[in-house]
């Protein structure tokens, strides 16, 4: 196991966000996290990477206790996410924004001696840039590029720093159903083999992509499983995939 929660509560002045939320991913999952509006998933992605930190509980990254580093500290040890805001610089290449990842992911994860850094920044950007498929493309600033395209863009800068886990909130939030399909098929073939958690209201999506579900409502996981255990668990049904529209639930 890769990621371990235990006994995690996060309030904000008062409002219980995060209900002791009991949580493993294993290593190479493909670990999607659904719920309703306002389930505490987004909070969840935050206390995980150090962005706000939880009211009680333990979590462990690596075997490492992370519950009360910083964010950079949990970054270092390998826990990347990408943002829903982009970290894109839309005048930027391609080539360019994924050197400029790669750059600064060699500053905080990886030492290279002096001679033979630019050819491993080079070699690394490279390299993202063909997993990416966006070979033909390469030397296009990134505000021309389609939104399906961008979002590969930003999730491979979250990549650049060879993370041992990876997070993704809605990655395909605001795409058309046609963007959804084109992106996801991306992102499944550049995450391939690697550890990944996925907040994703599009249920298509998740059943496709996840090999195991975590079911938030109101701050608690109401069951994890596997998609056919998720689809018919009668609790979930219940409470989430039971409304017709799951993004209004
Ligand atoms: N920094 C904060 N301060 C106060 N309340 C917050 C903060 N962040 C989140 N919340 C509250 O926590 C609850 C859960 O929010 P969160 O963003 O985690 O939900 P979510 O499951 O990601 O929802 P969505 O599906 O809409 O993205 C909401 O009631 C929200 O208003
Ligand atoms: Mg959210």
């Amino acid at each position: 196991m890769i990621l371990d929660l235990s006994g995690v509560y996060k309030d904000f002045k008062g409002l219980q966000v995060l209900n002791d939320v009991n949580l493993t991913i294993q290593e190479g999952e493909c670990h999607a996290v659904i719920g309703p509006n306002g389930a505490g998933k987004s909070t969840l992605f935050n206390v995980i990477t150090g962005k706000y930190r939880p009211s009680r509980g333990r979590i462990r990254f690596a075997s490492k206790d992370i519950t009360h580093l910083a964010p950079h500290a949990i970054l270092r040890l390998g826990l990347a996410r990408s943002f829903q805001i982009t970290n894109v610089f839309p005048g930027m290449t391609v080539y360019e924004n994924l050197r400029n990842a790669v750059l600064s992911a060699q500053k905080i994860r990886f030492s290279f001696t002096r001679l033979n850094r630019l050819e491993a920044v080079r070699a690394k950007t490279l390299k993202l840039v063909h997993t990416l498929t966006l070979d033909a493309i390469q030397d296009v600033p990134a505000r021309e590029l389609a939104y399906g395209q961008q979002r590969a863009l930003e999730v491979g800068i979250a990549l650049a720093t060879e993370p041992r886990l990876i997070l993704l909130d809605e990655p395909t939030a605001g795409m058309t159903k046609e963007q959804t399909r084109e992106a996801v098929s991306l992102i499944k073939r550049i995450t391939q083999g690697k550890t990944v958690m996925v907040v994703e209201h599009d249920m298509e999506v998740v059943f496709s992509m996840a090999d195991r579900i975590t079911v938030l409502s109101y701050g608690e996981v109401l069951a994890t499983g596997s998609p056919d255990e998720i689809r018919s668990n009668e609790r979930v049904k219940k409470a989430y995939l039971g409304k017709k529209d799951a993004r209004t639930a």
